[in-house]
């Protein structure tokens, strides 16, 4: 071990020796900075915590993990607020139902876990625009995370609906919550406006009050440390498994010389985006640099200790040479798994966690049951183009030009983009794309008849044929808005002109699509009576629904649907968006089902888009395990 090391173990002795002086009874918590430790009331303080995000999981399962992060042994747990999952709409909230964020802290309560909060009002999170509302994008030239007025207005906004509901659940007003994050790693964004960080400041102080302890996380490097730090809010520092600790924490003592040590992202896995290899950390090495950096007497919080699911449009997506969308599993290799179970790697960071403080006695709570269901076969419902009356009620908006997603006010999902052919083409045509401006994918069609698509980044000229006057239909699919880096103001839909040929298409009639609206309504299933199903001779390719059902057999457990040699596409069961299925691409080729979603008496409602071309078999499959680490072989 290294003297840093021994020098750091004597620090945290040192603070242990000290005994409160605290009249008993009073609720306190705040940095001691004369010993290097948290003191919670009067006492030294060291928090062994875990991320969990409750947007990931359904509300009927936050109990279960909350109480197994306890059994494993931790004290508290580390929660982001996503604001775009509270105020979809601007002006709207929504803190019901699995958006019930005080039932949560609640629970956490009851379990004994306190409460590190991150409010943001970014929080990167590989979560959609880490965080942000994309409504924020229909002022075109809003500098986000900066002290732009109107990007200002609007955090102040939301903080003045979300802090007064976090009050009462800080620590020292009777709650579990005894530290609040201000921004997430903002020295890793280009803009380092301290005046931005500065206005966080004043609005968390003006609604929580001036004995919250805050503080700001960043990247192991001097140039974010510079630029996400302010002074009186604590500086702490975030690493994984790869880095030398030592270093790390003499970086965080550059910039906070005295005060607990703290790592507020320990990466006990990572994330996946569609094609990598899935990402895997040892679970040996995991619990090893743990316990090194317990025994240096530092606060850790293992991100994720929880990873759960970006069900529905909520994945998020990084653009570095080329823009790459999170998959719909956030797993993350973490010691829970996705569905809740206990890991290999749970059980060995519990050995650690034995050697610095008692844990709960009792059993860890086990899996929960899982069951394979077995094949469904799906049928045709009809595609995209002939089904606007049911999944477009509104009907289209006409425009020379294309709109975006945000201008049209349809922030996520499919949107379809319908004009003609301007001349007869004589042979297979260009149709380019000469701005990269489809974000994400457009899938083509002419009359009906699927052509092709264009991808953002990687594909921005594809061949169309045609007649003159032949309705052109192109179905964009927003793939989840970038959620790091410089790219974050991350549009979507046609973002400028398409060519075909010589000819700029325009004359659009753009149909916003309320997909999951229909299915909440019902739909497919329940028209499924009256209309026949379209002649299952209709080729299988572009954009098209499918439906089928999962007979109940008296059982709601947790199972894994598998579409195998299906393309990409979207899944709902029961009205729930499961989110986005890519098994071409992989490496994820099952979606998590959670089982209070199954009914134990109806039909269970299955319905798929699939966007390129489903197999001639139409058949889904419910097995018992996940299967997320199979990258396809082509690229
Ligand atoms: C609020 O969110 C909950 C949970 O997702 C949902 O069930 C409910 O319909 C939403 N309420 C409104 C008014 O949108
Ligand atoms: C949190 O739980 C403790 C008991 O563990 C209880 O005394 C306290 O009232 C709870 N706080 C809130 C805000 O419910
Ligand atoms: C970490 O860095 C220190 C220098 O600060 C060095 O002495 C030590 O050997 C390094 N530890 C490891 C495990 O590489
Ligand atoms: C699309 O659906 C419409 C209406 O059901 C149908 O007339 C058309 O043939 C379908 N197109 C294809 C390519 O399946
Ligand atoms: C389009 O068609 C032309 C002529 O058939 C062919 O040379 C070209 O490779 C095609 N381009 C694409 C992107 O398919
Ligand atoms: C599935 O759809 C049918 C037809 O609309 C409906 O009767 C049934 O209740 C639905 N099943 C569930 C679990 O909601
Ligand atoms: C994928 O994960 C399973 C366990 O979930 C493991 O048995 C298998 O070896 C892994 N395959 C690859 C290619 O890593």
């Amino acid at each position: 071990m290294a003297a840093g090391v021994l020098l750091f173990v004597a620090v945290n002795l040192a603070c242990l020796a000290v005994i409160g002086n605290l009249v008993s009874g009073e609720r306190s918590f705040s940095i001691d900075y004369k010993n290097n430790c948290f003191r919670k009331n009067g006492k030294p303080f060291q928090y062994i915590s875990g991320s969990i995000h409750y947007s990931r999981i359904p509300r009927y399962y936050w109990k279960d993990r909350l109480v197994k992060m306890y059994m494993t042994g931790l004290n508290a747990i580390q929660v982001y607020v996503p604001w775009n999952f509270h105020e979809t709409v601007e002006g709207v909230h929504n803190f019901t139902g699995d958006r019930d964020l005080e039932h949560f802290l609640d629970l956490a309560n009851q379990t004994g876990l306190l409460v590190i909060l991150r409010p943001g009002p970014y929080i990167c999170a590989e979560w959609e625009m880490g965080g942000l509302p994309a409504w924020l994008l229909q002022k075109p030239n809003m500098l986000l995370r900066s002290a732009d007025t109107d990007y200002v207005q609007a955090v102040s906004n939301w903080f003045a609906v979300l802090l007064p509901k976090i009050k009462p659940w800080l620590y020292i007003n009777g709650g579990n919550i005894i530290t609040v994050q201000v921004e997430n790693e903002y020295g890793s964004y280009y803009a380092c406006d301290y005046n931005y960080m500065r206005h966080l400041r004043t609005l968390l102080r003006f609604f929580l009050g001036e004995n919250i302890v805050l503080f700001t996380t960043d990247g192991n490097t001097d140039k974010e440390m510079a630029c996400g730090t302010l002074e009186g809010l604590y500086a702490t520092i975030d690493f994984g498994t790869d880095t030398n600790i030592t270093e790390a924490f003499k970086r965080q003592r550059r910039f906070e010389p005295r005060g607990p040590l703290v790592n507020s992202e320990f990466y006990t896995g990572w994330l996946d985006h569609w094609q990598d290899q899935h990402a895997v950390v040892d679970a040996q090495k995991v619990s090893r640099v743990l316990g090194e950096m317990l025994t240096m007497g530092a606060n850790v919080n293992m991100y994720m200790f929880e990873g759960g699911t970006n069900f529905g449009y909520w994945n998020g997506a990084d653009h570095d040479t080329r823009f790459r969308s999170v998959v719909t599993s956030y797993d993350y290799d973490a010691p829970l798994s996705e569905a809740g179970d206990p890991t290999e790697k749970l059980f060995a960071i519990r050995d650690v966690i034995k050697q610095f403080r008692n844990i709960p006695s009792g059993p860890m709570p086990p899996a929960t049951p899982k069951f394979a269901y077995g094949f469904v076969t799906m049928k045709k419902v009809g595609n995209i183009s002939g089904l606007l009356n049911t999944l477009s009620p509104v009907g289209p908006v006409k425009s020379q030009y294309p709109l975006t997603f945000e201008e049209m006010k349809q922030f996520y999902g499919y949107m379809l983009y319908r004009t003609t052919l301007p001349r007869d083409l004589s042979g297979p045509t260009p149709l380019i794309s000469p701005l990269n401006g489809v974000h994400d994918r457009a899938y083509v069609s002419v009359n009906g008849v699927f052509q092709g698509l264009l991808e953002r980044d990687t594909m921005l000229v594809m061949n169309v044929t045609g007649q003159q006057g032949e309705i052109v239909d192109i179905l964009v699919e927003n793939m989840g808005r970038v959620n790091f880096g410089s790219k974050i103001s991350d549009s979507k839909g046609l973002l400028s002109n398409l060519i075909l040929g010589k000819d700029v298409l325009t004359d659009w009639k753009i149909y916003p699509l309320d997909i999951d609206g229909a299915i909440a309504g019902g739909w497919p299933h329940s028209n499924s009576k009256k209309s026949s199903p379209s002649p299952q001779k209709e080729p299988l390719v572009g954009p098209v629904f499918y439906m089928g059902t999962l007979e109940p057999n008296g059982l709601a457990w947790d199972t894994f649907l598998k579409l195998n040699e299906w393309t990409k596409g979207q899944v709902w069961i029961n009205g729930m968006n499961l989110g986005r299925y890519w098994p071409a691409k992989g490496p994820q080729q099952t979606l998590y089902i959670p089982g209070p979603l199954l009914s134990t008496t109806l039909p269970n409602n299955i319905t798929v888009l699939e966007l390129e071309g489903a197999p001639p078999h139409l058949r889904v499959l419910f097995m018992d395990r996940p299967q997320l680490n199979a990258t396809a072989d082509k690229s």
